[in-house]
């Protein structure tokens, strides 16, 4: 088969692109730690309020100190706010919503999932740096979506 070579030369170009769009994801991914969901966990929305855990959502220091924190997004915030943790202890995020779906990123860090009903969303992060954060809702929820913002304290812990 004849390939004029103006015609070879745009395939080659496309498919390097392609690589190097690929090798970015990757490349991003792994820098930024991204991680896939880790579990499934599902729990009834509608009676988050007498829910053990959601019904009070806290934060809970574990006898190895690492933390954990539950978290209800609803419109338009988190509850508990401001949260409040040690730096230099995993620290492991517990997050659901009590109404439409939700995120929650802490700003300037990889600490981002979704807030979905129905579900647990979790992962664990250890703060380097106390100080305090802003926590955000990323996904468009309603009319005061860009007011769903919490606090996140990270106080100096262990060394
Ligand atoms: Cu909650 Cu946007």
């Amino acid at each position: 088969m004849n390939v004029e070579l103006y015609e070879r030369i745009w395939m080659w170009a496309a498919a390097a692109l392609l690589a190097v769009f690929l090798g970015v994801i990757f490349l991003m991914a792994g820098l930024h730690a991204v991680q896939p969901p880790s579990h499934i966990e599902t729990v009834d929305p509608t009676a988050l309020s007498s829910h053990p855990e959601f019904g009070n959502p806290t934060v809970t220091s574990r006898r190895d100190g690492s933390v954990v924190v539950s978290v209800v997004a609803q419109m338009f915030s988190f509850n508990p706010d401001p949260i409040e943790v040690p730096a230099n202890r995993p620290v492991t995020f517990r997050i659901t919503s009590a109404d439409i779906l939700h995120g929650f990123q802490v700003v300037g860090t990889n600490a981002n999932a979704m807030a979905v009903p129905g579900y647990v969303s979790q992962f664990t992060v250890t703060f380097r740096e106390p100080g305090q954060y802003v926590i955000t809702c990323n996904e468009y929820c309603g009319l005061l979506h860009h007011n769903m913002v919490g606090k996140l304290i990270v106080t100096k812990g262990a060394p």
